[in-house]
């Protein structure tokens, strides 16, 4: 196979790789996948205003993500069961996360134990997701241990009280192969049993994992002004604003349209992330201009591990970060204080 000259092809290489039962897994979304596709649609429709005649001879697009540096404001978005790509599963993306100069956010269904992929890596790049359980002391031992391995923050998902309707894994029957496990727990089994029961995961469940941990707290899943502004009055120390890749409820709107009220909501006193369909630099362009501090890529980094493993994620990370230099190139953006909210059309 040719080698890919973009994140597309990846995804493309991708399809021939995996079975069909993964792949439905990795790629598909919730009901009829109209967040899915929207997460796409909305940033060909986002339009921007470049400057020229601006010294774009270096471009540096190293920041911080809760103070830890950062050499591209790309970070790898926690999937579940990236053995399901590769052999040797998130230790390979998190070799590929290093030698990137980003930062992974593991997560609690990874195929590694999160001690396995500490060891490979500077914890100083790695964020450890985290679903609450009903029994606390379960989801307590597993933030000791996300402590205890030197990763830098925990990231709780907020929008998956149930898991979204994922048709194609009904179709599928998905289930985890009997040789591989959910590492971080003794059992095997799809994730679905795991997630905890309705309204368990609630803002009193949130001060309880504020007194668990000195760790700071990133929330994932947030789409509204209403529940930024209860995170950051709840002390939250960052936001992903997501709509879990299209995979929980249907029909909501892109999270990069989600983007500049939680912006709002925030109000500067917590960091504010964004996921979901970016495939190029110019989307991490778009969402750094509408104000997010970094963006976070799921899918893509499942392509390249299952195209050519450790190597196809180091190259997709290269890509988008050659994608993203060019853009701040051709829009007259040399750093990423340039990137303001006059690139956009409207502003
Ligand atoms: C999913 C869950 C596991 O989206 O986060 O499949």
């Amino acid at each position: 196979m040719l080698k890919p000259v973009n994140v597309f092809e990846y995804e493309k290489q991708a399809r021939e790789c995996l079975e069909l039962a993964i792949w439905d897994y990795y790629q598909g979304g919730s009901d009829d996948e109209i967040t899915l596709r929207a997460n796409r649609s909305a940033f060909e429709n986002i339009r921007l205003r470049p400057r020229v005649l601006v010294d774009v001879s270096t471009i540096d697009m190293s920041t911080t993500v809760l103070g830890s540096p950062v050499q591209m404001p790309l970070l790898i978005a926690p999937t579940a069961f990236h053995r399901l790509a590769h052999y040797d599963g998130e230790c390979a993306t998190a070799r590929a996360v290093d030698a990137a100069g980003s930062l992974m956010v593991v997560a609690t269904f990874a195929t590694c134990s999160l001690e396995s992929i500490a060891a490979v890596c500077d914890t100083n790049r790695l964020w450890f997701q985290l679903y609450i359980y009903r029994d606390l002391i379960v989801t307590e031992e597993l933030v000791r241990r996300a402590e205890a391995a030197g990763y830098r923050a925990i990231v709780l998902t907020v929008d998956a009280p149930r898991l979204g309707r994922r048709e194609r894994d009904m179709r599928n029957a998905f289930a985890l192969p009997a040789t591989m496990s959910i590492a971080n727990f003794s059992t095997s089994g799809y994730a679905g049993s795991y997630i905890p029961e309705p309204a368990i995961v609630t803002w009193q469940t949130l001060e309880w994992l504020r007194s668990a941990t000195t760790l700071p707290i990133v929330l994932k899943g947030i789409m509204t002004r209403n529940d930024a502004q209860l995170a950051v009055a709840h002390g939250i120390d960052g936001i992903v604003v997501s709509n879990h890749g299209g995979r929980q409820l249907d029909g909501t709107i892109a999270s990069i349209e989600a983007l500049p009220e939680v912006i709002e909501g925030a109000d500067g006193r917590c960091e504010v992330y964004c996921d979901g369909g970016i495939r190029r630099g110019t989307d991490v362009l778009k969402a750094l201009a509408l104000g997010a501090r970094a963006v976070l890529v799921g899918r893509p980094t499942l392509w390249g591990l299952a195209v050519n493993g450790e190597e196809g994620v180091r190259h997709v990370l290269q890509l988008l970060h050659d994608e993203l230099a060019l853009a701040m190139s051709l829009a007259g953006c040399p750093t990423l204080q340039d990137i303001q909210a006059s690139l956009l059309k409207n502003a």
